[in-house]
C-alpha cells in the first residue's frame, strides 16, 4: 500500500538576516503509513519541529521549504499554495504544538475557537449555525474527554492539560488523517503528562490517524510509538521499530540518547548528557556530522557524510554500524 505521507529531499533553510543561512532540515527522505504512529526523537535544535512544520506546510518565514517533494495522499503538496493548500488541508492533515504556543486566542471562548475552524474549513454545503457548532464542538471534546461546559469557557480559564486537550480536539475538528504532535505535553507537570499521552494514544487506536509524534523525551516516544525516527543536525540518522530500541546496538547518538534515558526496566540507570553540542547548521560540514562527539569515531567518517542504509529492521546513517552489518551478513569463505 502506498504510504500516507512521503517525503523526498526534503530541506528548510532559514534566512534570518541577508547573508545568513541555517541549513537546518536536511535531505529528508520519509515515508509515513497509513495508521502508523511514529515518533521523531533527538537534542533540542536538531530541527525536529522544523521538519515537522515542513511536512504539514506550516513553515513561515524566515524558515522556507528549499526543496524536495511531499506526496501526501498521492498529491504533491510541497508546491501547493493559497485555495489549493487549504483543500488538502481541510480533511488532510494538522500539526498540535507545545501548550504554551498554542494558537488559542485569549479574548475568545472555546466554542468560536470551533466555530472558525469549522466554517472556514468545514464540510462545503453544511449550516454551520451556533447550535451545529456546538454540538460538533460538545462531541469533539468529548473525544478529549472534557465536558461540554468548556465550551463557554475562555484560554485562560482552563488549567494547561485542558488547554491541551482543547487543542487536540481541534486539531480533529476536521477529521485528519495526519496529525503531527510537536511535544505536546512538554510543557504540563508529570501527572498531566502521563494523562494526555493515554489520550493521544486513544484516539490514536480508534480514529486510526497516522500520527508523528515529536519529543525530546525519549521514554514518552518509546511507550506510545511504533516506529522511531532520531535525528541530528537537520537529517535523520536511525529509523527502526520501537520495539527494537532496547535491544542490540544502534547509531553511537541513538545509544547516546539511550543512555540518558531511564528505563524503567533497567537495574542501573545512567543518566549523564552527552558530551559536546550539536553543530552549527550555518556551516557547512564535511562528514558525520555526529563525528566531534562520537565515541567510535573513525577519521573516514570525518570527511565523508554516511547514507541512510538498511540496518537491522530498520535503516542507520553510520558508517561504522552499515559496515558491522555488512560483516554480519557475510557468509564465510571456505564453507
Ligand atoms: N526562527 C528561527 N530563525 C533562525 N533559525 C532558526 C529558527 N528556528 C530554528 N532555527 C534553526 O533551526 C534549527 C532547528 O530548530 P528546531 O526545528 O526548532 O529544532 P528542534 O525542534 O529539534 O529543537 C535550530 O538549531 C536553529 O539553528
Ligand atoms: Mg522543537
Amino acid at each position: 500500500m502506498a504510504p500516507l505521507l512521503s517525503a523526498r529531499g526534503v530541506n528548510v533553510v532559514y534566512e534570518p538576516a541577508r547573508g545568513s543561512r541555517i541549513w537546518s532540515v536536511r535531505d529528508i527522505d520519509l515515508d509515513l503509513g497509513e495508521g502508523e504512529f511514529v515518533g521523531l526523537v533527538g537534542e533540542s535544535g536538531c530541527g525536529k519541529s522544523t521538519l515537522g512544520f515542513a511536512l504539514t506546510r506550516m513553515l513561515r518565514p524566515p524558515a522556507r521549504l528549499s526543496g524536495g517533494r511531499i506526496e501526501f495522499a498521492g498529491t504533491d503538496i510541497a508546491d501547493l499554495d493559497g485555495e489549493a493548500l487549504r483543500r488538502q488541508r481541510r480533511n488532510g492533515f494538522a500539526l498540535v504544538l507545545q501548550s504554551g504556543m498554542n494558537a488559542l486566542n485569549p479574548v475568545r471562548t472555546i466554542e468560536s475557537h470551533f466555530g472558525d475552524i469549522l466554517r472556514a474549513h468545514g464540510r462545503e454545503g453544511e449550516d454551520w449555525n451556533k447550535g451545529a457548532v456546538r454540538e460538533r464542538g460538545a462531541e469533539l471534546l468529548e473525544k478529549v474527554k472534557l465536558d461540554g461546559d468548556v465550551l463557554k469557557r475562555y484560554p485562560h480559564e482552563l488549567s494547561g492539560g485542558m488547554r491541551q486537550r482543547v487543542a487536540i480536539s481541534l486539531a480533529l475538528s476536521l477529521d485528519p488523517r495526519l496529525i503531527v504532535f510537536d511535544e505536546p505535553t512538554t510543557a504540563l507537570d508529570v501527572m498531566v503528562q502521563h494523562a494526555v499521552m493515554e489520550t493521544i494514544q486513544e484516539l490514536q487506536r480508534t480514529s486510526g490517524f497516522t500520527a508523528l509524534l515529536i519529543s525530546h523525551d525519549l521514554g514518552i516516544v518509546l511507550e506510545a510509538t511504533d516506529r522511531l525516527l532520531v535525528m541530528y543536525a537537520g537529517r535523520i540518522v536511525e529509523d527502526q521499530p520501537s520495539s527494537d530500541m532496547l535491544t542490540g546496538r544502534h547509531h553511537p547518538y541513538t545509544e547516546a540518547l539511550l543512555n540518558c534515558y531511564a528505563d524503567p526496566r533497567a537495574d542501573e540507570v545512567n543518566l549523564g548528557g552527552i558530551p559536546g553540542a550539536p553543530p552549527d547548521l550555518s556551516l557547512d560540514q564535511p562528514g558525520c556530522a555526529f563525528a566531534p562527539r562520537c565515541t567510535e569515531v573513525e577519521e573516514f567518517n570525518r570527511h565523508h557524510e554516511p547514507p541512510l542504509t538498511p540496518y537491522r529492521r530498520g535503516l542507520v546513517a553510520c558508517h561504522v554500524r552499515a559496515r558491522q552489518e555488512a560483516e554480519s551478513k557475510e557468509v564465510p569463505s571456505g564453507v
